[in-house]
């Protein structure tokens, strides 16, 4: 069968790979080995707090079940609208607010709406794989530019500027950013936003973790920048509701009619139960559990890096949110026996069993050195992964 040269050009999420192999491993092995703990996916360990879950359980008792408007329940976008206004101070109009099947969905129309054949989109390598794929999809070229631990392997203006070019469509951030958990510096994506502004450009934000910020330096939405920033967010990790698939973006007004015809035809609609659940994130109770999981994953980074350091991993820089740990392995290469940080992904597995993500899938300039391990596990588990692994050290 002759498949399509755009799908032909995605490669295969290897983060899932991976962990289809360490699953694979741990039913091959039953009972005879240590259970695999996996710190492979980015996904919390938490699940969604009772007051959504009684919500979700009303609505299909209910018979609530029926589609809804494609850009999502008004009232979930007003509460959407409320969440900016009460934790950021700022003023987002739910019209400017599309609610979708997650951020993939948020992305894809995106960049349906806004990216012509052969239009460059420059992002900083390392960055999340499928962010990457979005944009071969719709056709157009994603740039990866290397970023330094200095950048805080984020883009800046000047490596935004240095790498335009006539083709260039504009930027695709995420802050913090997966797989480092690193956000970009306030005043550096201002100048970013400019200089793309000042070339007719787009500045897309996928800010699916600022909800799980550490740090009050850098945890501000790039809505407050002005009305044409695009920012893609979910339910997925701040709100624990992964496989629920909902998610959001927000849009300047003029692009609201044009996402709005294209989730008609893709979608028809984010799935409407989880609509009805989600309205129950933003209750005061939920959003007292969801603060105290931000204080858990704050906790466990403050734990594992210092950890993962003194076995022989670095961590260039620390993350100020989501829950990765972006580290060099290379210092275990040698006593492995392994060419790179894909091979030592698999050798964790087999040896240690513990599941983590070679940097292949985020990246070419050093992704060689690199494993993310997510940490949106339990405590436990994670100081049993760190005294497995040490316990094999170089
Ligand atoms: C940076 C980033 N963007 C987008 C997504 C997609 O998230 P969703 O579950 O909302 O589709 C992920 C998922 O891990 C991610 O890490």
């Amino acid at each position: 069968m002759k498949i399509a040269k755009r799908a032909e050009r995605i490669e295969p999420f290897y983060v899932l790979e991976v962990a289809k192999a360490a699953a694979q491993l741990s039913q091959d092995a039953g009972n005879d080995t240590k259970p695999m703990i996996h710190l492979t996916i980015g996904e919390p360990d938490f699940t969604a707090p009772p007051l959504v879950q009684e919500a979700a359980i009303r609505a299909i008792r209910a018979g609530a079940t029926q589609y809804t408007p494609a850009i999502g329940l008004g009232l979930l976008r007003e509460r959407i609208s409320d969440w900016y206004r009460q934790r950021f101070g700022i003023d987002v109009p739910a019209r400017r607010i599309v609610v979708t099947a997650g951020a993939s969905a948020a992305l894809q129309l995106i960049c349906t709406a806004l990216i012509e054949a052969g239009d460059e989109v420059l992002m900083p390598d390392p960055c999340y794989p499928c962010n990457r794929h979005f944009v071969i999809a719709a056709e157009g070229c994603p740039v990866v530019v290397p970023t330094t631990a200095a950048e805080r392997y984020q883009l800046s203006a000047e490596k935004v500027a240095e790498n335009w070019s006539d083709k260039t469509r504009g930027v695709l951030l995420a802050s913090p950013s997966n797989p480092t958990g690193t956000s970009i510096h306030p005043e550096e994506l201002r100048r970013i936003h400019a200089f793309v502004q000042s070339k007719g450009g787009i500045t897309l934000l996928d800010e699916l973790y600022l909800g799980l910020s550490h740090d009050d330096a850098f945890g501000q939405t790039g809505l407050t920048l002005d009305e044409n920033v695009i920012s893609i967010n979910s339910f997925s990790k701040y709100f624990s509701m992964t496989g629920w698939r909902l998610g959001w973006l927000v849009a300047p007004e003029p692009l609201v009619p044009v996402i709005e015809r294209l989730a008609q035809n893709f979608f028809l609609c984010p799935s409407t139960v989880s609509q009805h659940a989600a309205l129950a994130c933003f209750e005061p109770e939920s959003i007292a559990e969801y603060e105290r999981r931000r204080a858990e994953f704050k906790a466990r980074r403050d734990w594992f890096i210092p950890a993962l350091e003194k076995i022989g991993f670095k961590v260039p820089v620390a993350p100020d949110g989501a829950f990765y740990a972006w580290a060099d392995c290379s210092e275990w290469f040698h006593a492995w026996d392994v060419p790179s940080s894909w091979e030592f992904a698999f050798e964790a597995m087999k040896r240690a069993r513990v599941a983590i993500s070679p940097g292949r899938d985020f990246g070419a300039a050093e992704t060689a050195r690199f494993v993310r391990f997510s940490t949106a596990n339990s405590m436990d588990n994670l100081q049993e992964a760190v005294a497995r692994l040490s316990a094999l050290r170089p």
